[in-house]
């Protein structure tokens, strides 16, 4: 075991490797889900074709670059995320248990469940206004652009400038479908998992190792995308306006059924499930190898008094 801090880190690291990899799916996606915002299908004009199409246009006009826009912000959200996971999950699960059995070591798959969902939505909550900021960086193109243009510098340069303009309040906007979304994609991220690998093993006559990960994670990670994906687009469209086009998550979900059609909210998923497949397939495999990474070096760096504790 390494410690809690050792975790962090080793899973912060695993985290951002695989957010590199898979960014431009992500660039592409926001840019999707932007476009022709609020316009019939007929008037909307649609520079972006889909997810390949999208990744070709914007490595031709802009670079491996473009792509990459807001890949900082998109690490500090990360680390955010999995640090809150890692440090509400426990206290939480405790309170709870303690609440409900009045003992703390009792493990309830229920309990644990909405554990690992509050501890989620505490982490999208504290780390909206990096994905806020990512999402303006990711929109911004000096060729196709679609949403509003935003020159942030970077996400400290984002920060001060919302911060100058609109106050914590425009820090915070979108924050409430952002808790939604990784509410929805933590609720039901785990119980998948677990169904496909029982049935993979069932029928399929899987056993425990790498591949059973893998397939699990794919058909864990396919539910959470159909199941995430439009609180997402809401969101991406919380962000993208300042304040004058739509007065709650539920007025914009509504507006872009009416306008664009049912399917409209789910604008961007096949550039979604490009980015969550590799992005759960890596984290998995990636964790491994710096979670030893990790407990070799604590081994090398911490007194032998505090590993007997841990
Ligand atoms: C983005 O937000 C602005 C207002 O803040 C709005 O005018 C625009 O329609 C939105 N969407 C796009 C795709 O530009």
């Amino acid at each position: 075991m390494s410690t809690t801090t050792g975790s962090f880190i080793a899973g912060g690291i695993a985290a951002c490797g695989a957010v590199t990899v898979t960014h431009g799916f992500e660039t592409v996606k926001i840019r999707l889900q932007l476009q022709g915002e609020l316009q019939s299908k007929k008037e909307a004009v649609r520079v972006y074709k889909g997810v390949f199409h999208g990744v070709g246009v914007i490595l031709k006009n802009e670079g491996a670059k473009g792509l990459l826009r807001g890949l900082g912000c998109a690490y500090v959200y990360q680390m955010t995320l999995n640090g809150c996971r890692l440090g509400f999950y426990e206290p939480v699960r405790k309170t709870l248990t303690n609440a409900i059995y009045k003992d703390s070591n009792i493990q309830s798959f229920g309990i644990n469940l909405f554990s690992g969902a509050m501890s989620g939505i505490l982490g999208a909550a504290a780390g909206s206004p990096f994905f806020l900021i990512k999402t303006r960086l990711q929109s911004f193109s000096p060729f196709l652009p679609v949403g509003t243009q935003h020159h942030y510098k970077g996400a400290v340069d984002g920060m001060r400038q919302i911060y100058s303009q609109e106050g914590v309040k425009g820090l915070y906007r979108g924050v409430v479908p952002a808790m939604i979304r990784t509410g929805f994609g933590s609720s039901v991220q785990l119980p998948t998992y677990f169904f496909a690998k029982r049935r993979l093993v069932k029928h399929l006559g899987m056993e425990e190792g790498m591949p059973l990960h893998i397939a699990s994670s794919t058909a864990s990670g396919f539910v959470v995308c159909c199941v995430m994906h439009p609180p997402d687009t809401v969101m991406s469209r919380m962000y993208n306006q300042t304040g004058n086009l739509y007065s709650s998550a539920f007025d914009c979900l509504y507006r872009t059924v009416k306008t664009e059609g049912v399917l409209a909210v789910y604008k961007g998923f096949f550039a979604h499930l490009a980015r969550i497949l590799p992005h759960t397939i890596l984290t998995l495999t990636l964790a491994e190898q710096t979670n030893r990474l990790m407990r070799k070096v604590e081994d090398r760096i911490l007194p032998p008094a505090v590993k007997e504790k841990i």
